[in-house]
């Protein structure tokens, strides 16, 4: 449906200043009763919080296997609904989180776009978000611009009906869920090989707007003696404040467009894809940089317990006939996804001990 008017711009008094403090600042606002409330950084996660969610989400797939168990967990929220508001484009984020929340029993709303909705006649999207908090009691939202979700939780964080907000998405800025699940999926696939602490990781291709790598490049901190290699053309390279980050909390790392030399050196790859999406004539940017794809031959080159993965979709960064090898980690990780998920929303809710004493 067309627009019959461009989105009407408010004003909300003291945000400018409150986006613009740095993040650290900014976490006890996005909490409740001491624990996460909202989640919008992955600087909210330590290493404890991190374990737990882990646990809790190995927890929910046991009990999701059976009959017994999958009653159990959605007997846990039937009396919360949720609202997806996914306004760019989206199959696993949105899917996982939606199948998240049928597994714990919610009820789910969605809306995955705004042409459909009051924004046509020009509702702000700041008032279109105040009006799903008045019928729900979660909002999980993902926005082409950064800060949107943050500031979707600090408007709703000052009204009579605070909803915990989750970010599945901030432009080229955020992850936060992402970078959970990517977290959940080095883990096990370390299983064998002694956990994260003390691993090699390679993230490749577009690390300037990609923002899965961002976000999991500060959750990395919270792992022991982990060092990163960031491989990407001179295009293409990480941004400052990421580096800026690791260097203040001393975690190692090297920056190199030479993709070839870093493979039989590193524990995990991390493939991204080529976030277009930002540029201004996204059509214009064709070029597939063939020299960060991993191909078949490249299998023979990597350690035996290498893990791969991607945070999908793919377009050439990883060829199809990589996928049989048990190394290929990424149709595990888009799965893991729907577990962390479901970790978060019974975190938020308060259930994650019911959840724990099922196996006590
Ligand atoms: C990623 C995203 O949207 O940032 N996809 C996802 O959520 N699994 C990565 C991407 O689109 O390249």
């Amino acid at each position: 449906m067309e627009r019959y008017a461009e989105a009407t711009k408010q004003t909300y008094e003291g945000w400018e200043e409150f986006y613009s403090r740095p993040v650290d600042e900014k976490l006890s606002f996005f909490k409740q009763k001491g624990r996460i409330f909202d989640v919008i950084f992955a600087q909210q996660f330590d290493r404890r919080f991190l374990d737990d969610l882990c646990d809790l989400a190995e927890k929910i797939r046991l009990l999701a296997k059976t009959k017994m168990g999958a009653q159990k967990l959605s007997s846990l929220l039937p009396h919360k609904r949720a609202m997806l508001y996914f306004v760019q484009p989206s199959t696993r984020t949105f899917l996982s989180f939606q199948n998240a929340c049928y597994l714990m029993g919610l009820n789910v709303s969605e809306s995955r776009g705004t042409s459909t909705s009051s924004e046509v006649k020009g509702e702000s999207p700041e008032d279109t978000i105040r009006t799903f908090a008045s019928y729900v009691d979660l909002i999980i939202s993902r926005h082409p611009e950064a800060g949107f979700a943050e500031k979707t939780a600090w408007v709703l964080n000052q009204t009579e009906r605070p909803v915990p907000v989750l970010n599945g998405g901030s432009g080229p800025d955020q992850h936060p869920t992402q970078a959970l699940l990517d977290i959940y999926t080095l883990q096990r696939e370390f299983q064998a090989s002694g956990g994260l602490d003390g691993k090699k990781i390679a993230m490749v291709g577009d690390l300037k707007r990609g923002r899965t790598v961002r976000s999991l490049s500060y959750l990395l901190k919270n792992y022991k003696d982990v060092t990163l290699y960031y491989v990407a053309p001179e295009v293409f390279r990480m941004k400052d404040d990421i580096k800026f980050f690791l260097k203040k909390h001393a975690i190692p790392f090297h920056e190199t467009d030479d993709f070839q030399s870093v493979m039989p050196m590193v524990d995990a790859i991390y493939m991204t894809r080529i976030q277009n999406e930002y540029a201004s004539d996204p059509k214009s940017e064709t070029e597939t940089f063939p020299a960060y794809h991993f191909k078949k031959e490249h299998l023979a080159k990597i350690h035996p317990h290498c893990a791969i993965l991607h945070p999908l979709p793919r377009r050439y960064e990883i060829e199809v006939a990589v996928d049989k090898d048990p190394r290929a980690a990424y149709w595990r990780q888009e799965r893991n996804g729907m577990w962390i998920r479901a970790a978060m929303i019974a975190h938020v809710f308060h259930v994650d001990q019911e959840i724990l004493a099922e196996f006590s």
